[in-house]
């Protein structure tokens, strides 16, 4: 293990206090698919256990899951499927470790039969007090594409929330639109378990975050306090993949303004990460490219963002 790698060596004091409670959950996410969340999810991933933490990576795309592979691990021993099926009472005994790193393991995906790939509510609610109890500091989220309830759901889990999305126009939209959805299904579920009000907004459908405002706030006035608190709790943060001559770049600063305005969350811009052909060569040797990225621009752009996040997370621990 390279521990310091990162420049993380004083963080103990701060992992110490984490251990006691339960691991940090950070989600990653995105609007439009195959715009660099595996690659966003194994890296952290090997980057943050080289720094000392002990990492799991979930593969929450369900259905169209591939993290194992990104690790040459074709045919998982376990996956989540023996979770769901209740095989096994605990995550951790379905959980892969990844020899050639240590404290860095992988919790394998599902979704090969209709029931796995589309859970009930309250599968995903088990789910997510078990990833709770998973001995970790770090458990990252590698969400599916797109703004289905599970891929929302998922997304909502975390403590923290990473938005991926590459410079294309089409891209970008859709992180909008993912982040917008979010939101709305954010205060949705914050008032699922208040069966009067929850059971008046489940109701509608909403086209704006405005709209279940007001008609939270059409039950009584503390109702839409709580759902403005709820949203201003939200702040994903931004990582912009795939940056480079043939896509371009893009203002983040459009994106924010856009989401503050209409969906009252801010969003953070946690780093840009460059387009970069050793990247295409590692997925090929089944290898983040953080394993081994002498000369590559993206390495770099990644171990920024890995330092900012532990960063953040000692504020919120603060
Ligand atoms: N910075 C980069 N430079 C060059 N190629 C990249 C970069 N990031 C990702 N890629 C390429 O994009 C492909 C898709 O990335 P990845 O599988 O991480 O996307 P995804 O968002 O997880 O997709 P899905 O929505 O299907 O889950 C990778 O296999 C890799 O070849
Ligand atoms: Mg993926």
């Amino acid at each position: 293990m390279c521990k310091g790698l990162l420049g993380l060596a004083d963080d103990t004091a701060y992992l110490v206090k984490y251990r006691i409670d339960m691991p940090q959950i950070i989600s990653v996410g995105s609007g439009k698919g195959g715009v660099g969340k595996s690659f966003v999810t194994s890296n952290l991933g090997v980057l943050l256990a080289r720094a000392g933490y002990s990492v799991v990576m979930a593969d929450m795309d369900f259905g169209g899951a591939d993290l194992h592979i990104l690790f040459g691990r074709f045919k998982p021993k376990h996956t989540l499927t023996d979770f769901l099926n209740r095989d096994v009472d605990e995550l951790q005994d379905v959980l892969l470790p990844i020899e050639s790193c240590e404290g860095l393991s992988l919790l394998a995906g599902t979704g090969e039969t209709l029931a796995t790939a589309n859970p009930a509510y309250a599968t995903k609610q088990r789910l997510a007090r078990h990833l709770r109890k998973l001995d970790a500091d770090i458990v990252i989220l590698d969400i599916g594409a797109g703004t289905n309830l599970h891929c929302l759901d998922f997304f909502l889990m975390a403590d923290l929330h990473l938005l991926v999305t590459n410079p294309d126009p089409t891209a970008v939209f859709d992180a909008y639109k993912f982040i917008k959805l979010a939101a709305i299904r954010r205060v949705l579920s914050q008032f699922m378990s208040r069966s009067d009000i929850g059971r008046q907004l489940a109701k509608n459908d909403y086209h704006s975050v405005d709209e279940i405002l007001q008609a939270a706030g059409e039950n009584n006035p503390e109702s839409r306090e709580l759902a403005e608190a709820v949203l201003r709790d939200f702040y994903p943060m931004l990582i912009v993949n795939r940056v480079g001559q043939a896509r371009g770049s893009f203002d983040a600063l459009q994106l924010r303004t856009v989401l503050k305005r209409y969906v009252g969350s801010d969003l953070e811009m946690l780093g840009e990460v460059p387009e970069d052909d050793k990247v295409v060569a590692s997925v090929r040797s089944y290898l983040p490219v953080c394993f081994d990225g002498s000369g590559s621009k993206a390495v770099g752009a990644l171990q920024k963002i890995a330092r900012a996040i532990t960063s953040r997370m000692r504020k919120k621990a603060a």
